[in-house]
């Protein structure tokens, strides 16, 4: 199996893709270490993955406290004898669809704050783990609201092209100690899926849906149509990649961004 032996750590391990990447993983032969913030959503993927015979524990550990993370780290370093990949899959509801005129600073300032502090604390917690050991993989996810113009979604914009350039950054940085750095950019996931599982997306998408008069599963429709495929990524689809990435197999990829918006943007 491709993951075979690996200890993998994914903060937001309770959400929609950050539960359907721990799946995989564990489907994969990881070993896995699911933080969150809500017991009740870690353990429900933590029973669905022994249920199927793999591997998982969890803890509540808040993602935005520099802290509590190493501290968990460090816990989980010490009981599986290091890390070999982590993942953040933190996601926060933000405002988005209020233009530029009538946005304030701070839910501006919100997703690009949340975003990129989180991803540095927990990209650092577990960097110095690998470092140790000269291995590890460090992923990070975004959407293409990193390239797109607006109007309407300044603060997620720039949180997500802030993610990516931390992605290339990194890799830079840590590349020397065998840790490759890498971002899972994805379009929509459809509302049969990550919505429907309670994603704070559907809240976001809800703020420019319902004044266009239209409902979220009418809105990503429209969003599929824009696509080259004509239609959006699935949940597996993005776990599967996750796992692909956090492999041997791409052992060649880092301080790049993985491409899932079925050719909504080119790079
Ligand atoms: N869903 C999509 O269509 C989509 C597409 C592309 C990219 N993404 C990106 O993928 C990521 C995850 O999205 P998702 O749809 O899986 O979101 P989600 O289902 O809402 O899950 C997000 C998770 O983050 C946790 N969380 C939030 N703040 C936290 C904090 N301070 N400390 C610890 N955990 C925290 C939440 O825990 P609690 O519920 O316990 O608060 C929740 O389990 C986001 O970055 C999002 O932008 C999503």
């Amino acid at each position: 199996m491709l993951l075979n032996h690996k200890t993998a750590v994914i903060h937001g391990a309770g959400g929609a893709i950050g539960g359907a990447v721990a799946r995989a993983f564990a489907r994969a032969g990881a070993r896995v270490f699911l933080a969150g913030r809500t017991p009740a959503k870690l353990d429900a993927v933590a029973r669905d993955i022994r249920a199927a015979g793999g591997t998982a524990e969890t803890a509540v550990v808040e993602a935005l406290d520099e802290q509590a993370v190493e501290r968990h780290a460090d816990a989980v370093a010490a009981q599986a004898g290091g890390i070999d990949i982590a993942l953040n899959a933190v996601g926060v509801f933000h405002v988005q669809g209020t233009p530029f005129a009538r946005l304030s600073l701070e839910d501006y300032a919100y997703p690009v704050t949340v975003y990129t502090r989180t991803n540095f604390i927990t990209a650092k917690a577990a960097a110095r783990h690998m470092a140790k050991r000269g291995s590890g993989v460090v992923l990070m996810l975004t959407t293409p609201a990193s390239r797109m113009p607006g109007p309407g979604f300044l603060g997620h914009s720039v949180a997500c092209a802030g993610v990516e350039a931390m992605t290339r950054h990194l890799a830079g940085e840590l590349g020397p100690d065998g840790i490759r750095v890498l971002c899972l950019r994805s379009h929509a996931i459809p509302e049969a899926t990550a919505p429907a599982l309670g994603s704070h997306c559907r809240d976001v998408f809800r703020q420019v849906a319902e004044p266009a008069g239209m409902s979220i599963g009418d809105m990503l429709a429209g969003a599929a149509t824009g696509t080259l495929l004509k239609r959006l990524p699935t949940l597996d689809q993005v776990a599967a990649t996750a796992v692909f990435l956090a492999s041997e197999q791409a052992g060649a990829m880092t301080g790049a961004i993985a491409n899932l918006t079925c050719g909504m943007s080119l790079d």
